[in-house]
């Protein structure tokens, strides 16, 4: 239903009754802890998004606040605020696609692990929410230890009866937007003229950048390979230092998120060759999540690509990321299954 405005004016308030408003098509789109630091920005970012007609803002805290700014902007989508754990059903009920920055980031000297036991707890509420208003969304989750928490919502949508593992997407393209730039300072590129695909999942050596699949084909150093791995894979360390206790990555990560959701948006549209990477439910490696190269369509992840030919430095590495990967995953399989 279209708004009922109240508005001081003069001697008292004055009721606006608002028209329905017609012809409008599009996506609706959801945004969990929007009131945050990745939240803020990715509303308004999303509220730019021609594909996106109507924007549910829900947050535990602040959205009347953030849903009055946001909405003031003239662009195609209708935006509504949800406020607390009551209104989360409303929030989700219909939704096409649901993105969850939702829960604590890191402080320096912690790792992603480290949030676990708060952000996993809020994961799983809301996993819940998604399994009974709406299981056919795509979710893009956000919230870390993303190789945790993504297996946690796998385990609470089985429970539910209504798991679909092609609508469950971690969230991992900021290390793919972090390797796409550091690679182009290197070779002395625009970024937009380069593509590196990150592999794993999204924790420290887990974030595997497979520098020798980068388009376009180049040669690197020793060094240079050494200086890009590493950079790639302590990017948000980098953010979290930086901001010495004031949070970490929100405003690139909002920017990656957008720039996800608009591919996931395309995808459920029917455009062809949709390809990103993300962290899946997976057939690629033994482990039964991983981050690879997917194809996006209209349920979501349509197909799943193999990591390709790896280097000697890679297959090292994959190793790594594995081992770890492994046992974030079942942490987060065993806390969903308590
Ligand atoms: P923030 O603390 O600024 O915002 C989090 C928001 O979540 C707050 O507004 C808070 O009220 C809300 N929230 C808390 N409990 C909630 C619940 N039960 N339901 C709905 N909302 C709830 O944190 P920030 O910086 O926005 O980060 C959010 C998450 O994203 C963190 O877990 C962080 O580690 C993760 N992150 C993930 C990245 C990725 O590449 N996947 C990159 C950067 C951050």
């Amino acid at each position: 239903d279209p708004p009922n405005l109240q508005m001081e004016s003069g001697s008292g308030l004055e009721q606006v009754k608002c028209r329905a408003r017609g012809g409008s098509s599009g996506f609706k789109v959801a945004i969990l802890g929007a009131a945050g630091g990745i939240g803020q920005p990715l509303a308004l970012l999303m509220k730019m998004n021609p594909l996106v007609s109507l924007l549910h803002l829900y947050d535990v805290v602040n959205t009347p606040g953030v849903t009055a700014d946001i909405s003031h902007m003239d662009t195609g989508a209708v935006v509504r605020g949800f406020l607390g754990q009551k209104q989360l059903e409303d929030a989700l009920t219909g939704m096409d696609l649901v993105i969850i920055p939702a829960g604590v980031p890191r402080k320096p000297g912690m790792t992603r692990d480290d949030l676990f036991n708060i952000n996993a707890g809020i994961v799983k509420t809301l996993s819940e929410g998604i399994a009974k208003c709406c299981p056919k969304a795509i979710v893009n989750l956000i919230s870390n230890p993303v190789n945790s928490t993504v297996p946690i919502a796998a385990e609470i949508l089985k429970k539910a009866g209504c798991y679909d593992p092609r609508r469950l997407l971690g969230v991992t393209m900021l290390d793919v937007v972090r390797a796409n730039t550091f690679m182009a300072e290197v070779l002395g590129l625009d970024p937009r003229e380069v593509d590196v695909p990150v592999v794993g999942g999204h924790a420290g050596v887990t974030i595997l950048p497979l520098l020798s699949q980068v388009k376009p084909p180049c040669s690197l150093t020793t060094e240079e390979v050494n200086y890009l791995t590493s950079r790639i894979q302590n990017g948000g360390t980098e953010v979290v230092e930086a901001k010495a206790g004031a949070g970490s990555a929100t405003l690139s990560m909002a920017y990656a998120a957008v720039k996800f959701a608009d591919l996931c948006l395309r995808g459920l549209r029917g455009d062809a060759s949709i390809v990103q990477c993300a962290f899946v439910p997976s057939q690629v490696t033994e482990l039964p999540f991983f981050a690879s190269k997917v194809r996006l369509g209209r349920n979501g992840v349509e197909e799943i690509y193999p990591l390709g030919p790896l280097n000697e430095y890679e297959r090292v590495g994959l190793e790594k990321a594995k081992k770890e990967l492994a046992s974030s995953i079942e942490k987060g399989v065993t806390f969903a299954r308590k």
